[in-house]
């Protein structure tokens, strides 16, 4: 049996997976308490005591507003540094290291998706961090893994994202305003983690890749607004939902307004539409 350590544990794609698939592999989970990845000695000592076959790196600094200035320094160390900590590390001790991406490592000014290839150009300071990341676990171990992901939901109510808000203020509200000019790909964190097994079980296939893991949409992707709509009308919630534009909406890091990921792999996720129903019937 495999054995995966999987940092950041208490994010959803590493409860997820480890729901689904903890009869599979003998998976080790740490949060930050107890393993803090800014320390290269910390990282050495632990992983060379779990000994590890896989390490799945789900820690990240996910503030992308405050990357921009008060949480600069931290965006990078997170990012860019931390990762590379762990990258080396799995690079001695010969250890396939699987790492989390975005993309915002996209510029997505033009009406257009990205493949795997493509070059990157970030639109914000997360951005260029978690491109930092890529170069650097790419550079340090040829046994690396880039898996890029966009716009993930997890399961829960008490998980605050984007599908949980639609339903609480759909219900209570009779309009809403939602951003229609950011047009991108949705994944449910569970077809992610699925998408993550199918990888583990082949993995000398994708070494040293670059893997865009999401649901599929149609032509250029979906807006919030999209999106919003199919949330209402798969929970029967009668709303108005006004589409508007993201300047209404002014935050301090800029988005990419195109970033849907296409994914050239043989590993591939559903419908956007079907990770949807699949989610809000298991609610
Ligand atoms: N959410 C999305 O829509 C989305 C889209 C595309 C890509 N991603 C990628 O997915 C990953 C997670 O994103 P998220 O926004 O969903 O994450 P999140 O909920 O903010 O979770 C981040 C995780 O990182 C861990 N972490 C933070 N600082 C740490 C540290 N100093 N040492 C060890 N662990 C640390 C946290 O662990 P503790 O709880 O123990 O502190 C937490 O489990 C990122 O790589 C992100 O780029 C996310």
């Amino acid at each position: 049996m495999k054995k995966v350590l999987i940092t950041g544990w208490r994010w959803m794609l590493a409860y997820d997976f480890t729901k689904l698939f903890s009869d599979r592999y003998e998976l080790v989970s740490l949060s930050s308490s107890d393993l803090d990845i800014k320390n290269f000695q910390e990282v050495e000592r632990k992983v060379s005591e779990i000994q590890p076959d896989v390490i799945i790196n789900c820690a990240a600094y996910t503030k992308v507003d405050d990357a921009e200035d008060i949480g600069m320094k931290d965006n990078y160390d997170v990012n860019s540094l931390w990762v590379y900590n762990l990258a080396k590390v799995s690079s001695t001790m010969d250890i396939d290291f699987i790492t989390i991406s975005t993309d915002y490592v996209f510029f997505g000014d033009t009406e257009k998706w990205y493949v795997e290839t493509q070059n990157e150009h970030p639109i914000n300071q997360y951005g260029m961090a978690k491109y930092l990341w890529e170069k650097l676990a790419l550079w340090e171990n040829k046994n690396s893994i880039i898996v890029r992901t966009s716009w993930l939901y997890w399961w829960g109510m008490s998980y605050k994202n984007f599908v949980n808000t639609m339903i609480q203020l759909g219900s209570k509200l009779d309009s809403l305003k939602i951003i229609n000019d950011q047009y991108w790909n949705p994944t449910n964190c569970k077809d992610l983690s699925i998408a993550i097994w199918e990888l583990l079980e082949n993995i000398e296939k994708y070494r040293w890749q670059k893997l865009h893991f999401s649901n599929t949409t149609e032509n250029h992707g979906i807006t919030w607004y999209d999106f919003a709509q199919e949330i209402f009308s798969q929970n029967a919630i009668s709303v108005e939902a006004i589409p508007c534009t993201s300047s209404e909406f002014p935050t301090k890091a800029s988005r990419p307004s195109y970033s849907k990921l296409i994914n050239n792999s043989d590993i591939q996720l559903r419908n956007w539409k079907e990770g949807l129903k699949d989610y809000l019937d298991n609610l």
